[in-house]
């Protein structure tokens, strides 16, 4: 797909980090862009930055998922692209536990588990099934293709570690549908990969001790230090506008291969 002013995308968590990376980036290429993020004030100033709209929305929440599409449809357009980044850390806890001074045993809060699939599988797999039937109305390109969707994961994903059974558990639900829904799609030109980041230096990891990111760095082979989140914009780009690139779930990570903990 060529990125054009004729097209929209819509971001979801375009409002910080490596959504909002990739927002700039379309819209640096004349793309109009739709920014959906539960952050209403640094959403409000991404779009406007870029030309852009935004759409409040709790990818969690479907009401909310079908609104947001509808607004930013009667705004700038359907889209043909879709960037999923909205998704949540935190949750962190053993499966089950021992205190090692009262010896009291605890569970995983399953709440956790619940609402961390919410938001990171479901929300994503809900923003997909909606974009993607609004870009069935529309005509073929040129070249060929309907629309292009990127998803993001983590490279916890395959290598989770200790604690994060949750949010491991969401983003391989992001790697595993992403080769069944390209096949999904394929009969109607539209492509599904994904994107799997190592540690990358966005506001999630803002709220880490500099100590901790410098140790986090540390560990990646080369280059060593944190991903930007220019650079995952840049393969989000990539997939947008390789059309033979589908069904991939591609780690984007210095050759990181995550510890036990
Ligand atoms: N930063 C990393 O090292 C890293 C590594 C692997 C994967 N990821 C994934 O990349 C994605 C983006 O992360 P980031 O580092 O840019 O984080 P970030 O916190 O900077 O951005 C995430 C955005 O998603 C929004 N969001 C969160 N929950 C939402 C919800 N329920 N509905 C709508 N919007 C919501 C937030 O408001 C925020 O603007 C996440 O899915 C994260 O799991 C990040």
């Amino acid at each position: 797909m060529k990125l054009a002013s004729s097209l929209t995308a819509v971001v979801t968590g375009g409002a910080s980090g490596l959504g909002a990376a990739t927002a700039r980036q379309l819209a640096a290429h004349g793309v109009k862009v739709a920014i959906f993020d539960l952050d209403a004030e640094h959403g409000e100033q991404v779009a406007a930055e870029i030309g852009g709209v935004f759409c409040q929305v709790n990818v969690a929440h479907a009401a909310e998922i079908d609104a947001a599409f509808a607004k930013s449809r009667a705004l700038i357009g359907q889209e043909r692209i879709l960037v999923n980044c909205a998704g949540v850390g935190g949750g962190a806890a053993k499966t089950a536990s021992r205190d090692r001074q009262s010896g009291e045993i605890r569970e995983y809060p399953l709440e956790n588990f619940e609402r961390i699939i919410q938001i990171n599988l479901i929300g994503t797999f809900r923003c997909i099934t909606k974009s993607a039937a609004g870009m069935l109305t529309l005509p073929l390109l040129e070249d060929g293709e309907r629309g292009a969707i990127v998803n993001t994961a983590s490279v916890a994903a395959e290598d989770g570690q200790i604690g994060q059974a949750a949010y491991t558990a969401s983003k391989a639900g992001v790697v595993g549908m992403t080769l069944t829904i390209a096949r999904d799609l394929a009969s109607e030109a539209i492509r599904v990969n994904t994107i799997l980041p190592g540690i990358f230096d966005t506001p999630l990891l803002q709220r880490a001790a500099p100590a901790v990111k410098a140790s986090l760095a540390t560990q990646v082979p080369f280059p060593k230090r944190l991903g930007v989140a220019e650079e995952f914009a840049q393969l989000a780009l990539t997939m947008i506008t390789c059309n033979y690139l589908n069904g991939e779930d591609v780690r984007l990570d210095g050759a990181i291969r995550m510890a036990p903990r």
